[in-house]
């Protein structure tokens, strides 16, 4: 038969001191959690770097891609790592288009002369509206949707 002390001053000393001890290592992990949380979040902002994402007003997520100033008025860019193609047919007008070709897949590499080129067979798609012009595709570049805010531009995924 297990014999329970009987509590003493000097147990009871002994559970208080160490429940103390446990709450406070509680309250230092809380806070480091807390603490990581907030770098984890501010970090890459005060080190200059922006989130890229960030949830959407709506239900999907906004991609940032940069400043509206990278795509050349009557041009475009190409995005590679997101496979889309933002043009901005006329001051203040962009448009964004799926970079994949409509006609056997090939990521389109270039934008001149307000085209939009396919290196494959070779395609070729207009920047304002992404129908094709010359080549095999027969459809429209699928399209994709862009929102400038402030001097940002962001995808939507
Ligand atoms: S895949 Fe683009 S033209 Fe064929």
């Amino acid at each position: 038969m297990a014999l329970i002390p009987e509590p003493t001053h000097d147990n009871w000393i002994g559970r208080h001191r160490a429940l103390r001890a446990s709450r406070r290592g509680l309250f230092a992990a809380a806070m480091a959690g807390g603490l990581a949380a907030t770098l984890a979040e501010r970090l890459p902002r005060w080190l200059g770097f922006s989130s890229s994402t960030t949830p959407d007003a709506g239900d999907g997520t906004l991609h940032m891609l940069g400043a509206t100033s990278q795509i050349p008025v009557g041009g475009g860019k190409i995005f590679r790592a997101q496979k889309v193609v933002v043009t901005q047919p006329a001051a203040g007008t962009f448009k964004a288009f799926n970079a994949a070709c409509t006609h056997a897949g090939c990521l389109v590499d270039s934008i001149s002369d307000r085209k939009i080129n396919c290196p494959c067979h070779p395609g070729v798609f207009r920047i304002d509206d992404g129908v094709p012009v010359s080549g095999p595709p027969k459809r429209p570049l699928a399209p994709a949707v862009v929102s400038v805010q402030g001097d940002q531009l962001y995808l939507h995924v």
